[in-house]
């Protein structure tokens, strides 16, 4: 079998893991930093921190390769854990810009502070083809979703801000660079005031990702136990799963 880490600060990734899971069967080990959610607004040495803990984690499971299914993570320290593991890391935001790069038109890149900040989005799909990648960054939506907050006028007024850029300019792309907004995707559809195409980076990288095992394993480990996030990972997932609750890291 085939052992595939996959982590990220929380949730979002399990939306990655799902569609992975529903078409390339193998071993998943599941890493959400919910106790420590959002990575998003912190800095740089933060982040790197939290996901070497992360990976120290999951280094118990005798992983062949790693998933980094979290855009704060891949823009923020990708190389520091190749470097570090010597193994391999397939990043959502490298798969994202890939994604991107076959549609027309300009884009908004709806992500996190860190992510946004870091204009990983913008100079690479710029420097990839004609086009503007205008940055929207969403510090309140990682937050609400793991909440549990999914719909309802919060949610709304949050988006109608966060998606101003893209109403006003009639955006042909709309980028999640993040991988928790996903799970609010026809929130996000329906507070938009025009028909946008919406890349979802999770479903390309299912498409892509290719692997030989016969039987799925789907392991997810949280670092806070939480009814919402039963209820959460309950809803996203729609593949066989075992969820446990490690208390921290
Ligand atoms: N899902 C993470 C991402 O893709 C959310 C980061 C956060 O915790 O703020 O960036």
């Amino acid at each position: 079998m085939t052992n595939i880490g996959i982590f990220d600060s929380g949730l979002g990734g399990g939306a990655v893991l799902n569609e992975l899971a529903k078409k390339n069967k193998a071993n998943y080990f599941y890493l959400g930093d919910n106790l420590r959610v959002p990575y998003g607004n912190r800095s740089k040495a933060e982040i790197t921190s939290f996901a070497t803990d992360i990976v120290n984690f999951l280094e118990g499971y005798d992983i062949d390769y790693y998933i980094i299914a979290c855009n704060t993570i891949s823009v923020t320290c990708k190389d520091y854990l190749r470097g570090k593991y010597k193994k391999k890391f397939i990043t959502i935001a490298d798969m994202a810009v890939e994604a991107a790069c076959g549609f027309e038109g300009d884009f908004l890149a709806l992500g996190t502070k860190a992510t946004m900040e870091s204009h990983f989005y913008k100079s690479t799909l710029e420097s990839k083809k004609p086009c503007t990648v205008y940055e929207s960054k969403a510090i309140d939506l990682v937050n609400l979703i793991e909440s549990g907050v999914l719909e309802g006028e919060t949610l709304n007024e949050a988006l109608d801000e966060y998606l101003s850029t893209a109403n006003e300019k009639k955006l042909e792309n709309i980028v999640l660079a993040c991988t928790h907004y996903p799970i609010i995707k026809d929130e996000i559809k329906k507070r938009l005031t025009y028909q946008a195409n919406i890349i979802d980076p999770a479903l390309y990288l299912a498409e892509k990702l290719v692997t030989k095992d016969r039987e799925n394993g789907v392991n997810i480990f949280m670092t806070k136990e939480s009814q919402e996030t039963k209820d959460l990972i309950d809803k996203i997932m729609e593949v066989d799963y075992r969820l446990t609750f490690i208390g921290g890291l």
